[in-house]
Parts: C-alpha cells; sequence; structure tokens
C-alpha cells in the first residue's frame, strides 16, 4: 500500500528521534512491501524562525492532505519568552485542534528487564499495562475566555475549563471501545466534587457505563488516581480523563516505565489522518549530541500503522522488535546506556 506521511521534526532532540523512527518505517516498507512517501515540514520553533509562526496556514494544510503525521517535540530555552507573541507550543496545539484529534492515547507498559530503571519498587511493577487516554480539543487548554488583563489596577488572568457533552460522549465511547480488546475495565477521572465540568464528565460517563454493560465502569477523583498510579499501578487499566488532568497523569505515569523516552503516542480524531509523537518534550539539555532514546518515536510509528494504516502486523513486527532489542540489553543513556540514538535504532531494525 501507498501512504504519504508529514514529518515534524520540530525541535531539540525532535529532528534526532524523527530521522530515526523514519529508517525503521522504509525497513518496513521493503520488509512489507508499503511505500512511504515523506514530506516534511516545520513546525514549532524552528517554524517560528523561519516563517514567524509557529504553525502555518499551508503546513497545517499540508498535514490534513496527508495520510498521518509524525511530529519529534517542540520547544526551548530560545523560545520560552512569555511575553512572545507566538511560542512553539501554541503551534503543537493548533495542530492537534486541526487536525481534529480529540483523543490522544498514551499507553504505558514495562518491559520486565527495564523494571530496575524505575524508581518505584519492582514488586509494583508486576503487571503494569495502562492505556490512559486523554482528552486533547478541548478543557482548559482551548476554553474561552484566556486572558489577562488589569481590572481595577490589578493584573488578572483566567484560563476557562468548558467541556460539551457531546465532547465528553465522543472520548469515553472510545475508551470503552477500547477496553473491550483489554481487561474489560474503565476508570473515568475527574474532579466531581468541585469542579461544574466534572459533574457533567461524570453524568456522560455513567450514562454510556450504563449502555455499556460488559465493560466495568468506575470514576475516580484525579487526585486519588494519581496516589493509586504511583501505589498501585497494576490496579489500573483503561484510564479516559480530560486534557489537563491527562497531561499531567501521563507525565506521571511515564515514570513507571523507567524513561519518558520509552514512551509513545497517538492522537486521533473522526478522520484516519492521526498524529503520533514520543511523549518526552525536545530535550534541550542533549539536543543535538546524537544520545536521545528514539525508541518512543519508533513506538508512536508501530501505533501510526496500527491505528491510521490498519496495518497490525507490521505495528507488531515493530513492538516485537523493541522488547527483543531491551531483552538483548541495547540502553541509550536514558536508560544507563552506551548506545547512541543511531545505534538503538539500529539495533531495532535488525530485529524488525
Ligand atoms: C504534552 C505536552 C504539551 C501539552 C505541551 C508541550 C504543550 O506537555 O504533549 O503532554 O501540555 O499538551
Ligand atoms: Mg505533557
Amino acid at each position: 500500500m501507498n501512504f504519504t506521511l508529514t514529518l515534524l521534526p520540530g525541535d531539540g532532540i525532535g529532528p534526532e528521534v524523527v530521522s530515526e523512527a523514519v529508517r525503521v518505517l522504509e525497513k518496513i516498507s521493503s520488509k512489507y512491501n508499503h511505500s512511504f512517501n515523506f514530506q516534511e515540514r516545520l513546525m514549532g520553533g524552528c517554524s517560528i524562525d523561519k516563517y514567524g509562526s509557529s504553525l502555518t496556514d499551508e503546513t497545517l494544510a499540508d498535514c490534513q492532505a496527508s495520510d498521518s503525521v509524525l511530529l519529534g517535540a517542540v520547544g526551548g530555552p530560545k523560545w520560552d519568552d512569555p511575553n512572545a507573541k507566538d511560542r512553539p507550543e501554541r503551534g503543537l496545539l493548533a495542530l492537534r485542534k486541526g487536525l481534529g484529534v480529540f483523543a490522544n492515547l498514551r499507553p504505558v507498559k514495562i518491559h520486565p528487564a527495564l523494571v530496575a530503571a524505575s524508581p518505584l519498587k519492582a514488586e509494583k511493577l508486576e503487571g503494569v499495562d495502562i492505556l490512559v487516554i486523554r482528552e486533547l480539543t478541548g478543557g482548559l487548554y482551548f476554553g474561552q475566555p484566556k486572558k489577562r488583563e488589569m481590572r481595577d489596577g490589578k493584573e488578572y488572568a483566567v484560563d476557562t475549563l468548558e467541556y460539551y457533552d457531546y465532547e465528553v460522549k465522543r472520548i469515553v465511547q472510545l475508551a470503552f471501545e477500547l477496553a473491550r480488546g483489554r481487561k474489560k475495565k474503565v476508570t473515568s477521572v475527574d474532579k466531581a466534587n468541585v469542579l461544574e465540568s466534572s459533574r457533567l464528565w461524570r453524568q456522560v460517563a455513567a450514562q454510556i457505563g450504563s449502555e455499556n454493560s460488559d465493560i466495568q465502569l468506575e470514576h475516580m477523583l484525579v487526585d486519588t488516581a494519581s496516589m493509586k498510579l504511583i501505589a498501585n499501578p497494576a490496579s489500573m487499566d483503561v484510564i479516559v480523563t480530560e486534557n489537563m488532568f491527562g497531561d499531567i497523569l501521563t507525565d506521571e505515569a511515564s515514570v513507571l516505565a523507567g524513561s519518558m523516552g520509552m514512551l509513545p503516542s497517538a492522537s486521533l480524531g473522526e478522520s484516519t489522518v492521526g498524529l503520533y509523537e514520543p511523549i518526552h518534550g525536545s530535550a534541550p539539555d542533549i539536543a543535538g549530541r546524537g544520545i536521545a532514546n528514539p525508541t518512543g518515536t519508533i513506538l508512536s510509528t508501530a501505533m501510526m500503522l496500527r491505528h491510521s494504516f490498519k496495518l497490525e502486523n507490521e505495528a507488531a513486527a515493530i513492538e516485537n522488535a523493541v522488547d527483543e532489542t531491551i531483552s538483548a540489553g541495547a540502553r541509550t543513556a536514558d536508560l544507563g546506556g552506551k548506545l547512541t540514538t543511531r545505534q538503538m535504532a539500529d539495533e531495532i531494525i535488525k530485529h524488525v
């Protein structure tokens, strides 16, 4: 089959990890007879430098017209001025919104050989296999009003946490569908004891729960969920939650896996054009040194093959190759090893 992919390597270590993921896709294309046509575009700080905008209309249109988008990471100290007109992160949010990818899937699994790399006790990590589904195009990130102004001589700022019922419905429904292929359990995370938006969230989730009695639904407050994730992570399976809660909980959950560098993500919407990216950031401290772990980005391409292209065997081939590579002892610096980004990718490619 034929696919056009837009590559948005972005800033910091983004270009280093994306180019290795492309090599893995090239191996897949020769082994399974697909053709991937890559078009590279700027997004983030690099796009501000070149075009004065973190995401241009042309780049968004190219992403929308392609079959899928692979992103590295955006941001860095160079673009951190709080008074700047544009920021790399704005481009990322506009891209998510522009692609309509309302569901961000962040799976957290721990390879048995990496248990020692996690700060948690080994016995807590046994059997951990979590899928966090984070709402990605609503909530505090996009709600209006969102602004700063002077009010009665005082500086004032506001962000708005808003949700429509349909936004909750479509993501909770997706959580139920995905739970059906797993342990048939969904934990819906909210703050319904305080927030009106969470009371709507819980009401909609409960309604979907009553229509899908084959799936066990539990509601959990976000503070409790953050504790459970560390105290008893093996008790969690599918977690579905609003944008900001999901942002925070997924960074916390990533600690379980030993290194953020291991973890992929997929952002999906109504169309098949998905946005795939590792969950780590641009890591300016190690950028340009060729030592970043490419695994999270490589595993993101596996999610792309599965969710956007429906190529389950090819996706599994990448995931198995990563498992075997880790089992064989290959480690980048974040995991206490010595392999470079290129060498780690070479090992994974050998196992595909
Ligand atoms: C993430 C990141 C982004 C977010 C930032 C870079 C805007 O933290 O993807 O989790 O908050 O969504
Ligand atoms: Mg985050």
